[in-house]
């Protein structure tokens, strides 16, 4: 058989096996897995690479309108250059609604924004900030047969929230659409009160946005959260999860029969809320809500990657610029942390994060770093087995990684378009050096070798929260 491109002599890895062979692309999908593999166009050689499905990042917000003058500091070509240097391809950004339109309308200047502009596949959650009985008896039932199968609600952020009625009515309406809801668990009012108090007292500094949204106002609303799910009898999936007490949570809904799938990000493994007293400003680098926690938090996080509790490994890539108007220094954000902009960047960096302080310093195996960082995603928002795993028939959207590369992340090696990065200065062992979407090499070491307008957009299956090898 003849084949465009032959990956040679690497262990291939998936969720579930580990094994040696070659990999012969043809029409950019897997077309063979097996040793011996020698007629191609293309001959890729990998030794001493492991060979992964490409990764999947199922939480990234790029060019989301935030009001107020602030600007987010990637596009779709930036955001997406970036995504794929940190080994991905395909990562699925938000659409937001926002109040007084419909999501149509919000599509057509999301797509307008993304269209032709990505280095790498994309597909859209959507997020719903006014479920009118509109958006929700007619829009959302027919954009989800159009694959938009997923959408995220907000229990904070003053212009964002929705109230418990509104939120039972959105699950409601999903649930019946086949669509799957992710909630972002933090108690609204609990947050404003502890922000008034704090500006009262003039503490003002950004190391209180961390004491203005405590563990407890993250339990209280993923418990809220999970309980309104119960009550529609549908399946949520709380995001950015930050803390033991908000895990607990949902083990105890599972236990009840609730299906439910968490998802954690590095900013909970590597940053504690200490981050956010840096001297000077610094600390507005660090501000992202649920804001991180401290050391037992990360334990607790790490144990939920490692038992299940966690099925997505996800960034929440959220970037802004540090020093800049319409970034995290803006004039109000400078003097009151409660107008720092929330979000820290970290698409390009999750992955390696992952890898090294998780497979390289032995807390989980590669399968397992697998099932986190693509097959995971792939299964839960409807892509797999197109997208998240290397079998015959799926796209070859691959990562060779070197597992021994020890690299230092600093800003000036990342594409993404914040000057800083949360991770400065932290040496990571284990490089996604080459990067192929649908069997077209696209990030070689350290060029990109592919081209803006090459990623896809990816209508998607509808599906529950599905069940996934832990
Ligand atoms: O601080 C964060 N996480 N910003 C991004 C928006 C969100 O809530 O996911
Ligand atoms: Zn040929
Ligand atoms: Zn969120
Ligand atoms: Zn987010």
């Amino acid at each position: 058989m003849h084949f465009d491109t032959i990956i040679k002599n690497g262990t291939v890895f998936t969720a579930s096996d580990t094994f040696r062979s070659d990999v012969g692309i043809r029409d950019g999908k897997i077309a063979a897995l097996a040793a011996g593999l020698d007629d191609a166009d293309e001959i890729i050689d990998a030794t001493g690479l492991y060979v992964m499905p490409g990764g999947i990042d199922s939480h990234v917000h790029i060019a989301q309108p935030s009001g107020d003058g602030i600007v987010m500091a990637d596009d779709f070509a930036s955001g997406t250059l970036s995504a794929a240097f940190g080994g991905n391809t395909t990562i699925l950004p938000f659409c937001l609604q926002e109040k007084g339109t419909t999501l149509r309308e919000s599509l057509k200047d999301y797509h307008a924004k993304a269209d032709g502009q990505c280095h790498i596949d994309v597909s859209f959650h959507l997020i719903l900030s006014d479920p009118t009985a509109y958006v929700l008896g007619q829009e959302l039932p027919a954009l989800v047969e159009d694959g938009y199968t997923s959408l995220k609600v907000f229990m904070t952020y003053e212009n964002l929230r929705l109230r418990d009625d509104q939120i039972l009515d959105t699950l409601d309406s999903a649930r019946r659409s086949g669509a799957l809801v992710m909630v972002h668990c933090e108690n609204e009012d609990a947050i404003r009160y502890l922000i008034g108090k704090h500006e009262r007292n003039g503490d003002l500094a950004p190391k209180f946005h961390a004491l203005s949204g405590p563990a407890a106002a993250e339990r209280e609303a993923t418990h809220r959260a999970l309980s309104l799910a119960e009550i529609v009898d549908t399946s949520i999936v709380i995001v950015h999860v930050s803390n033991r007490q908000a895990m607990e949570e949902i083990e105890r809904a599972r236990k009840r029969g609730g299906k439910v799938a968490g998802e954690t990000c590095p900013q909970y493994l590597l940053l504690t809320a200490d981050d956010l007293d840096a001297a000077e400003l610094e600390g507005a680098k660090f501000v992202c809500s649920p804001p991180p926690r401290d050391k037992e938090s990360q334990i607790a996080c790490w144990e939920g990657l490692q038992n299940g509790t966690f099925e997505l490994f996800s960034s929440d890539h959220c970037p802004f610029r540090y020093e800049d108007e319409g970034g995290k220094l803006n004039e109000k954000g400078k003097r009151n942390f409660r107008w720092i902009p929330n979000g820290i960047p970290g698409v390009e960096t999750r992955l390696p994060i992952l890898f090294s302080e998780g497979v390289s310093k032995g807390r989980i195996d590669i399968n397992r770093f697998v099932a986190l960082s693509s097959t995971n995603h792939a299964k839960q928002y409807g892509l797999y087995p197109q997208k998240g795993t290397i079998a015959i028939g799926s796209d070859a959207d691959i990562a060779l990684w070197d597992p021994s590369k020890k690299v230092t992340i600093t800003n000036d090696i990342l594409h993404h378009g914040a000057d800083y990065t949360p991770y400065e200065g932290l040496e990571v062992q284990g490089w996604p050096v080459r990067v192929i979407l649908r069997g077209a090499t696209i990030v070689d070491g350290e060029a990109f070798t592919g081209a803006a307008g090459q990623g896809a957009y990816l209508r998607r299956a509808k599906v529950g929260v599905v069940s996934q090898n832990r």
